[in-house]
């Protein structure tokens, strides 16, 4: 049987990709801090599966939780982190980025490099990390958002180069998505994509273990924009 560890599972994309890995098979090792959640998901999965409370602002106890699950499940071939959190900074406030810089970066790279380590260990495996076509602009308006998720794709590119050196059967895959349903998504932006559709996408690069994927694919395009525009003219569009 394969097993997966999604940590951010409670709700949103991490639920979906739930959903959807639990009907390909996976025995799931389900992630966050609402485990009144996580255990509704797991009921409502097919199979049996693991929940384990964890908040990931928290990394050093973040780090035991996740090593202790893996000791749990035995075999994981699998691990997504996805856990994230947005926030609109319309006053520059201290705990409202160090929220952010806790949860997207200092907790992303604690769970990603136990991951890796396992794998390392293990002899192979597929780390996924859930960052944002964001990583490609800023914003005066998400100034912290946006640096946390370039720092997330960033990471991401130096360990798949590590897993590249090891010559392991190690996969890393950076999912940027731009704007998908949920609730982390105030109204409705330009190009919001549906939940399940974009889940299907992710889905689909993960089991073809892909470095890179942009949720929808169109994404791709307004990044390599972004990528090569002067920020004084990205400036007037944000
Ligand atoms: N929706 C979009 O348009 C969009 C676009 C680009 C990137 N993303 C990224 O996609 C990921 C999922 O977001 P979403 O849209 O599905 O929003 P969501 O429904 O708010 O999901 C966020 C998930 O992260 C978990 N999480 C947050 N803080 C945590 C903490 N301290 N410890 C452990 N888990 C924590 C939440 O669980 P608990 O609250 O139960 O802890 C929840 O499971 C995020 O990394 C987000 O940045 C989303």
């Amino acid at each position: 049987m394969k097993q997966g560890i999604i940590v951010g599972a409670s709700s949103g994309i991490g639920w979906e990709l739930a959903v959807q890995l639990a009907a390909q098979g996976y025995q799931l090792g389900l992630m966050a801090r609402r485990d009144g959640c996580l255990n509704k998901l797991a009921d409502s999965l097919p199979g049996e599966h693991f929940v384990q409370k964890t908040d990931v602002a928290n990394a050093e106890q973040a780090v035991k939780e996740l090593t202790s699950l893996l000791d749990k499940m035995g075999d994981v071939d699998l691990i997504i982190v996805n856990s994230g959190v947005g926030s609109k900074e319309r006053l520059l406030d201290w705990e409202v980025q160090r929220q952010m810089i806790d949860v997207n970066v200092r907790g992303f790279a604690a769970m990603s490099l136990t991951a890796m380590n396992y794998f390392v260990q293990r002899g192979g495996g597929h780390l996924v990390g859930i960052s944002s076509a964001a990583a490609h602009f800023s914003g005066g308006l998400t100034p912290t958002y946006n640096a946390t998720k370039a720092f997330a794709s960033n990471y991401l590119n130096g360990l798949r180069s590590r897993a590249a050196r090891s010559k392991m059967p190690i996969s890393v895959t950076t999912v940027e998505p731009g704007y998908v349903e949920t609730a982390m998504v105030e109204g409705r932006p330009m190009w919001l994509a549906p939940l399940e559709k974009s889940v299907t996408q992710m889905v689909r690069a993960i089991n073809k273990r892909k470095n890179h994927v942009f949720i929808t694919k169109r994404w791709r395009y307004v990044a390599l924009l972004l990528d090569i525009m002067p920020n004084a003219l990205i400036r007037k569009f944000m």
